[in-house]
């Protein structure tokens, strides 16, 4: 048995998604914007946000891996699920559970980039800056979180605790 401790609460979340929404909603009044979600982590993350986004947005996900089967970085981006429509010319938000080396992300914000965005914004609810490899700029961060496994709000460990409601460190 593992054991699991409250890191950050199910209400401090939802709070500080709902700050995240309104954000986006003001920075883009006009703009028509596609959210790409980063499965699986950040799926719970991508419903409780979008929901907070007062205009109608086109939704997507991806799901990539810069590992592979390692816990080793390859730097190697494999893309296991594309997005299914269009991206060209229009501006993302690329929402991602968490940002630990930054592999993931700033590779995703590339690939975007190559198939033609305008512009890609990063969003993320976890940021765990320590183990930072590559540096990546942040637009919209919900919690700077210190350098512990963390499960729960959709991260999981071995496929498992994403249905936690809040944030929890795990002791394995
Ligand atoms: P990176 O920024 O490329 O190192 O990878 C980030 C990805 O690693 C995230 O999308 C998560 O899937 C996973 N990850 C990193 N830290 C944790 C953690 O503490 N718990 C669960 N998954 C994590
Ligand atoms: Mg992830």
């Amino acid at each position: 048995m593992n054991n699991v401790e409250e890191l950050i609460s199910e209400q401090e979340i939802l709070k500080k998604v709902e700050e995240i929404g309104k954000k986006i909603t003001e920075d883009f009044p006009n703009d028509d914007i596609t959210v790409v979600s980063v499965l699986k982590g950040s799926f719970i993350f991508t419903a409780d946000l979008v929901r907070f986004i007062k205009h109608p947005i086109e939704i997507a996900f991806i799901a990539a891996s810069s590992y592979g089967a390692s816990t080793v970085s390859s730097g190697e981006l494999k893309i296991r699920y594309d997005i299914d429509i269009p991206v060209k010319d229009k501006t993302i938000i690329l929402v991602e559970d968490i940002v630990d080396t930054g592999l993931t992300i700033s590779r995703l914000k590339e690939y975007l980039f190559e198939l033609g965005a305008k512009d890609v914004k990063i969003c993320t609810i976890f940021d765990k800056p320590d183990r930072r490899e590559k540096q990546v700029t942040i637009d919209y961060c919900g919690f700077v979180i210190p350098n512990e496994f963390v499960v729960g709000y959709g991260l999981d460990y071995n496929n498992k605790y994403r249905n936690l409601r809040n944030l929890c460190k795990i002791t394995i």
